[in-house]
């Protein structure tokens, strides 16, 4: 995923597309680039790997403009190199793109063949070259864009500068979010509300297809057809507008410690403390539904894992849950009396949403557990349920997936009670236990020290396993993702009894292992394997509660004693401990923790 800005301002454009695409850092940064309006002439300046190499080179060339665009690149096509990274420029065409044109190479080739000639490897040069060989036949500038977007198959977010028409940017959307910014006197285009947020707190959501002109005082929007169109202005909060890590080093340790706020107002929106009941928006009939499938990418999908597990537990409701990248390829036998959910914090994930609309083709009722609310697959089911823990930067998700847990678990006391698996009583209880998990939260936090000390010795280490049964077992996946993707250490999630089949192989006196086990009722089995695996020289770190800590074989390296908690919550609770392990690890091996390599926040191409 790439992140876009685009300006026409009144004040210097070179400082503010920076301040921007910092922002924007997030969703890729492979490369960075920024393109201005330069008496007349389109300027560019590029460079490799993170922005401050683009600030250094800017700090050498300065740009002296007002309007201008700017990219920060998840490469797709072409190496991430200066060649490769954005803009692109074509004779009088200069633009930024975040998406993959699938019908690039017919396109180049037809290019090619009126001697057009190609300096870099990507699809989005294709795009430029189209729009000035429209020009070139005449057309102006609005007509020469709509006619290269319909020629174009795929998906695309753009911000496009044309030399000659200087107050003028065009952007378009398809299957890459895109907004505008209402500015006194300016307009913006970015990628979310974030990219504008320096700039305005007035922002546009472009609809699926929407193409749009901004100059100075005005954004005319077009549809797919190129009909005129109005959007509504939306006021976004400020706590999306201005993002800050606070006095935290990165934006993942600030997330992860904004855990209990942010799952205590998601609890909030699906409890209600008063009558202690829990209530899903939307007109779902639990008792009629058949089954619910769940499709989902990375920690989404582990969150999805963990409802499967409660919603078949309390409500006898079959849920399958499914990689959103192999679940439509497989041709899955559905039917339209199901549900399907996804799960997704950006709510632009390509796999998922493209199983998403997969399962809406055969006519399931459809919902997303989302935290971007205006997002893609937000306006795009009957059904909205959103998490309520606000921008999540760092690529490594932490507060999102908790929150996602908290929406499953009141999902599976609403679908219980509305099943009539349990009564009054039993959901005024679990509401209850709710209501209480954000302060359980907040005490699992305060073994960070332990747990950094712990994370030293897991720091040595080339290979690591996480282990554990029931819900635990997919919080041993969640721990050992976490792990990899922040501090590039291999490790593995497994279901504690399925190691004896075979995994057990892997482990020696060098390879930690992290059991999951509170004292519930797969405890026994899970001291079990830990016996198993100490005999065999493993570096056990058990993971528990007091109660597990009481009861637990001898001979582990360290034991971290967790809150005691109720079984419905006690995944929010186990946590906090494995998300700061692999936290304290990537910092002890001095890894990029928010923006690991090779990674983007949201994977918006498939
Ligand atoms: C999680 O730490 C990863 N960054 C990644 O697995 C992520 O969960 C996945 O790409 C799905 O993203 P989404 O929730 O925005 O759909």
């Amino acid at each position: 995923m790439c992140g876009i800005i685009g300006i026409v301002g009144t004040q210097s454009v070179s400082e503010r597309l920076v301040d921007s695409l910092k922002r924007l850092e997030y969703r890729g940064y492979d490369s960075a680039g920024v393109a201005a309006v330069v008496g007349g002439k389109v300027e560019r300046r590029r460079a490799q790997g993170k922005i401050k190499n683009l600030e250094a080179v800017l700090a050498d060339e300065p740009l002296d403009a007002q309007n201008g665009i700017g990219h920060v690149r998840w490469a797709t096509h072409g190496a991430p190199n200066v060649k490769n990274a954005h803009p692109h420029t074509a004779g009088r065409v200069t633009l930024v793109h975040n998406g993959i044109i699938e019908n690039f190479a017919e396109l180049k080739v037809e290019l090619a063949a009126t001697g057009r000639v190609f300096e870099s490897d990507t699809d989005t040069e294709v795009i430029a070259q189209l729009i000035d060989a429209e020009l070139a036949t005449g057309l102006p500038p609005l007509e020469a864009f709509k006619a290269t977007l319909d020629r174009l198959t795929g998906a695309f977010a753009l911000a496009v500068l044309i030399e000659g028409a200087d107050n003028l940017i065009l952007g378009a959307r398809r299957g890459s979010p895109l907004v505008v910014g209402e500015g006194q006197g300016e307009m913006f285009l970015g990628s979310d509300a974030l990219a504008v947020g320096p700039f305005t707190n007035r922002v546009i959501y472009l609809e699926e297809g929407d193409y749009v002109a901004i100059d100075h005082d005005s954004a005319r929007i077009f549809d797919v057809a190129g009909a005129p169109v109005v959007r509504p202005v939306k006021v976004v909060p400020a706590s999306v507008v201005m993002m800050e890590k606070g006095n935290y080093r990165h934006f993942m340790e600030k997330e992860i410690h904004d855990q209990p706020e942010g799952c205590q107002r998601t609890i909030s929106a699906y409890v209600d403390a008063l009558t202690a009941r829990a209530a899903m928006p939307g007109d779902l009939d639990f008792k009629a539904l058949e089954r619910i499938q769940i499709v989902a990418c990375g920690t989404s999908y582990i969150a999805g894992v963990i409802g499967k597990y409660l919603i078949e537990q309390l409500a006898d409701l079959p849920v399958d849950v499914e990689i959103a990248s192999e679940f439509r390829y497989r041709q899955p036998a559905l039917r339209p009396g199901s549900l399907v959910i996804a799960m997704s914090q950006s709510g632009e994930t390509a796999d998922t949403l493209a199983a998403l609309r997969y399962c809406k083709a055969k006519g399931m009722k459809s919902a997303v557990v989302v935290n971007a609310q205006e997002s893609t697959m937000a306006r795009e089911v009957d059904v909205v349920w959103p998490i309520h823990c606000g921008p999540e930067i760092g690529v490594a998700s932490t507060k999102a997936f908790t929150a996602q847990v908290s929406v499953m678990i009141a999902l599976a006391v609403a679908a219980a009670k509305a099943r009539g698996m349990i009564d009054a009583a039993e959901e005024q209880r679990m509401v209850k236990v709710m209501l209480e998990a954000p302060r359980l939260i907040a005490e699992a936090i305060g073994l960070e020290d332990a747990l950094k000390d712990i994370a030293v010795d897991i720091a040595k280490a080339r290979d690591v396993l996480f282990l554990g049964r029931g819900p635990m077992s997919a919080l041993a996946l969640e721990g050992a993702l976490k792990l990899k993707e922040i501090s590039y250490i291999h490790a593995e999630g497994y279901a504690a009894g399925e190691l004896k089949h075979g995994p057990i192989a892997l482990v020696d006196d060098q390879t930690p292992i992290i059991i999951l086990a509170p004292y519930d009722s797969y405890f026994e089995k899970s001291a079990s394997n830990m016996s198993e695996v100490m005999a065999r020289g493993g570096q056990v770190v058990f993971i528990t509660d007091p109660q597990g800590a009481k009861h637990a074989p001898a001979g582990a390296r360290v034991v971290v004693t967790a809150p005691a908690s109720d079984p419905l919550v006690s995944t929010l609770v186990m946590a906090a401990p494995i998300q700061l392990l692999a936290y304290h690890v990537a910092v002890v091996k001095g890894a990029d923790v928010d923006q690991p390599r090779n990674l983007a926040k949201s994977v918006t191409v498939e």
